[in-house]
């Protein structure tokens, strides 16, 4: 069996995209599901009008934004293996949710812009993907946009995010001269014919006549003179080391034209790692491991408003996961037995009958499930590594209705578990304050809060600016700051403490004054 396991395992690709916004991370997705056969025609994924209300804009702010602020998963099969798509809401104020999603992927695509280069966004993705060894392939988009200088974009992925960069095709002209792409590594040209395909390569030696067709003589040129110097200028690609995280081969294309789409996705298919061991306590989970083990890496309330239940996005780790099975979870020593497992093909949902390492499936819950469980067949297991976000932003809740204290307290609770929004207890004081990671965050906490629990509440500033989590080995000082400094400190849901402080100045200073405590913006749970 568990070669059988092993056998499946080695044939999945779990990933993610990674970019700023309009960086074409939504065409891109949709050309590689259409690629997979996992939609018939183009516009699905982000449909407009009533179709994409029906599908997805089941929050009323999702509507109004325009945005998705969900987090899917979508599966296809391609050239024999299976893909498992995660999706990761572009919005930066949404970066919480996205960094949690990158904890239950083995690889990432990069995409960026021709024309920007690395932007915010794509930088503070990068750092996670980097604090988990992710290895990420680089998609330059938009080539068929006037853009930057190829070495010019080259130069930036590789300074910026300290990577080696190793450009596996060439581009041949860009924006209105875009013709298409020389790969360095088949020696083989992909010509771009302005039409919507994912072209077809020529290998070089039967290019002969063809070529004045496919490269007028100056791009000929210029061509044969960069692909000189880019391969003086950069490493040879290194599977050990894109793997480790150290290197990123760069493709270049136009998503919006499916160009260069192909080749990406061949490259998550020959170099991206299958799951591999997952780090966990008391040991790291194999995926050929014969039990059944994963963790929960997203929940998310409310996807019907009319049943309070949830689903939990769950990554399976190891083993062979079947419809029915009784699984454990880790903590409250609950089990439960999972009769409707959901995977999710594009827009469809189906019932999973069986799923293996690397896939997602969809728990339904009611609120039993929470973000950072572990479930297994029965092994005290601990999956680590999914971190909470120091917040950025700090507010206090005003009840309206003092009788509904009650109700808003579970409403924050089951908000927190979403992973929506993070709720501290002052240990002076009877209000609750939230901290968020961004301003649209707490538009969407304040619209859930009255759509679905129908509570009015309001939020007012709190006189904190930031928070860290306050841990210590020496529990005689831990308690002397904790006695000393009520006024600042708070639990977080999990009863752990938090100093809040009033501006960054106060925060270094009680750094500075209480060298024995260890202050930090992320929380492993
Ligand atoms: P995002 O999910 O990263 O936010 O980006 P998205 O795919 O929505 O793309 C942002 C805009 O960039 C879209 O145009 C899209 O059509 C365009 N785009 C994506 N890839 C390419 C490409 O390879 N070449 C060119 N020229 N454009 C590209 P929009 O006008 O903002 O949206 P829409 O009305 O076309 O949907």
């Amino acid at each position: 069996m568990s070669s059988e396991i092993a056998k499946q395992a080695e044939a999945r690709r779990t990933f993610a995209i990674i970019s700023h916004p309009d960086a074409g991370k939504t065409t891109l997705t949709e050309k590689l599901l259409l690629l997979g056969g996992a939609i018939r025609m183009a516009g699905q994924v982000k449909a407009k009008g009533e179709n994409r209300r029906a599908h997805s804009d089941w929050m009323k702010i999702e509507q109004a934004r325009g945005i998705s602020v969900t987090t899917s998963v979508m599966t296809f099969e391609y050239e024999g293996a299976t893909f498992n798509l995660l999706d990761t809401p572009g919005h930066e104020d949404f970066s919480e949710d996205t960094y949690r999603t990158l904890t239950a992927v083995d690889s990432a695509i990069m995409v960026i812009d021709a024309a920007k280069g690395i932007e915010a966004q794509t930088r503070k993705l990068f750092e996670v993907c980097r604090l988990r060894d992710i290895p990420i392939i680089t998609f330059v988009n938009k080539m068929d946009r006037e853009g930057r200088e190829v070495f010019e974009i080259l130069d930036e992925v590789a300074e910026a995010l300290a990577l080696d960069t190793v450009p596996m095709v060439w581009p041949v002209g860009g924006g209105g001269t875009f013709k298409g792409c020389y790969d360095l590594v088949r020696e083989e040209m992909i010509p771009f014919t302005g039409e919507d395909s994912y072209g077809t390569p020529v290998k070089a030696e039967l290019l002969g006549d063809e070529l004045p067709n496919l490269i007028p003589g100056d791009l000929y040129d210029t061509l044969l003179e960069e692909a000189d110097l880019a391969m003086d200028a950069y490493p040879d690609f290194d599977l050990e080391s894109y793997r480790e995280g150290h290197l990123t081969p760069v493709y270049f294309g136009s998503a919006l034209k499916s160009f260069g789409v192909k080749q990406l996705l061949d490259a998550v298919l020959q170099f991206a790692p299958a799951p591999k061991a997952q780090p966990a306590e008391p040991r790291e989970v194999e995926p050929s491991d014969s039990k059944v083990s994963g963790f929960v890496f997203k929940v998310q309330a409310n996807m019907d408003p009319k049943h309070r239940d949830r689903i939990a996005f769950m990554r399976i780790c190891s083993g062979k996961f079947k419809r029915g099975m009784k699984l454990h979870q880790i903590g409250t020593g609950k089990s439960m037995s999972i009769h409707n497992p959901i995977m999710f093909f594009a827009q469809n949902r189906e019932l999973a009958e069986e799923a293996w390492p690397g896939d997602i499936i969809g728990i339904p819950n009611h609120g039993t499930l929470r973000v950072g469980d572990s479930m297994t067949e029965g092994e005290n297991i601990r999956f680590s590594g999914i971190p909470s976000f120091a917040p950025e932003i700090l507010q206090r809740v005003r009840l309206d209705d003092p009788l509904k204290a009650k109700h808003l307290s579970k409403a924050l609770e089951s908000l927190a578990e979403e992973g929506v929004t993070q709720v501290f207890r002052p240990v002076i004081g009877a209000s609750y304050i939230v901290g968020v990671v961004g301003q649209l965050q707490l538009e969407v906490l304040l619209s859930r809060i009255e759509q679905e629990y129908g509570i009015n509440v309001g939020f007012e500033s709190a006189p904190f600016v930031t928070a860290r989590w306050v841990t210590s080995d020496d529990a005689a000082a831990m308690k002397h700051f904790l006695d000393r400094n009520k006024g600042s400190l708070a639990d977080d849901r999990d009863g752990c403490p938090v100093y809040m402080a009033r501006n960054h100045w106060d925060m270094g200073r009680i750094q500075e004054d209480n060298p024995k405590l260890n202050f930090t913006a992320t929380r492993e749970r």
